[in-house]
């Protein structure tokens, strides 16, 4: 390490420096709402894990190195944006599908959703048991499978969503896959940490800014409040000081990923709202000022540009961030003429700032 990256995660008076963060799960849409929203993950991360739940979803090679490409037509030549592709997998998926986009650069990792679990999920998988020839392609072939961990039986309370799929899902792919590298998304629980913290290596699990600082009481704070509503749904507040603990903890099985899932306002604003939080315009200060209320900022550059490369085999990013401690107010409101979009933290505001 050069003398300069020595100081990285060290709070150098009102500046924080940090090897550049990658993000490992964020939506960055398509069409307009892409053309809006893919710059704010860019500025910040030099990497992305892009969720294939578009509509028609990425389930072919071909459709994924299109995605690709619209991602980068919409961003600047200079961006320096490396966008990493996941294929959705459906029921029907070939195998061999899937290997010729790992091996050819085009997918990075597969990700699995249970049919009817969340947004543009309808053509998710409907059993898990039906892809098992495709979990064990990509444990030969070495290709990480990215989960929503929640099963979506209307029996089971959308509070024990997840807990549940850990027993009745998870278990069984890493009992049958012990190779095969798997994270487990978006965690929100308490027994999510548990158990990701009792595996072996080849299991890790993404955390959101908003998981860090949102529980369940957000979405019913004086009404109903759509923009704190997310899938998997925020818990109990016990759940979210077991996330903000494991997450500041530098344990490397831990790492970020925003999930940062834009919707128009109005589709969050209605009688059966969208799930989603948009936090791509401030994730890192947001995460930033997790890190700082549990004294943990010294940990921040380890959970948001060490440990996810780490896990997925991949080099570390040599340049820097720097965040500045210079209040942010953060909007109300952002979008285009044509969309509105409401983002995480709308109207507070945040102790750092992304300089540049
Ligand atoms: O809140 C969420 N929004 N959770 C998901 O799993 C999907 C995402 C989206 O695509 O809107
Ligand atoms: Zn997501």
């Amino acid at each position: 390490m050069s003398d300069a990256s020595e100081q990285h995660g060290t709070d150098s008076g009102a500046d924080l420096v940090l090897r550049q963060p990658d993000d490992w799960h964020v939506h960055l849409r398509d069409d307009a709402m892409l053309a809006f929203a893919a710059r704010y993950t860019a500025r910040q991360f030099a990497r992305a894990i892009i969720m294939p739940n578009l509509v028609p979803p990425v389930t072919t090679v071909a459709a994924g190195a299109a995605y690709r490409e619209r991602i980068m037509a919409v961003l600047p030549e200079d961006s320096g944006f490396t966008p990493l592709m996941t294929a959705y997998l459906t029921d029907e998926i070939d195998p061999g599908e899937i290997e010729t986009g790992f091996k050819s650069g085009v997918f990075t990792a597969c990700k699995l959703y249970p049919a009817g679990a969340t947004t543009n999920s309808a053509s998710g998988v409907t059993d898990v048991r039906k892809i098992w020839p495709v979990l064990e392609r990509m444990e030969t072939i070495g290709m990480p499978l990215l989960v929503h961990g929640e099963v979506v039986s209307p029996d089971i309370d959308i509070f024990d969503r997840e807990a549940v799929f850990l027993e009745q899902v998870l278990s069984l792919v890493l009992r049958d896959f012990p190779a095969l590298k798997v994270v487990l998304e978006h965690i929100t629980t308490e027994d999510s940490v548990q158990f990701v913290e009792a595996a072996g290596p080849t299991l890790g699990a993404t955390i959101t800014a908003h998981h860090l600082r949102i529980d369940r009481n957000a979405m019913f704070q004086g009404g109903l409040r759509p923009h704190a509503y997310c899938l998997p749904v925020a818990k109990r507040r016990r759940h979210r000081e077991a996330l903000r603990k494991i997450a500041t903890s530098g344990h490397p099985r831990f790492f970020l990923g925003t999930d940062s899932a834009p919707h128009p306002k109005h589709e969050k604003e209605s009688a059966c709202g969208c799930a989603g939080i948009f936090s791509a315009p401030a994730a890192l200060e947001s995460y930033a000022q997790t890190f700082e209320e549990e004294g943990a900022l010294d940990r921040l550059e380890g959970f948001a540009s060490e440990f996810g490369p780490r896990f997925y085999g991949l080099p570390l990013n040599e340049g820097t961030v720097t965040l500045n401690r210079q209040p942010h107010a953060i909007p109300e409101l952002m979008g285009t003429d044509a969309i509105h979009v409401v983002p995480f933290h709308a109207g507070e505001t945040l102790a750092w700032r992304l300089a540049g």
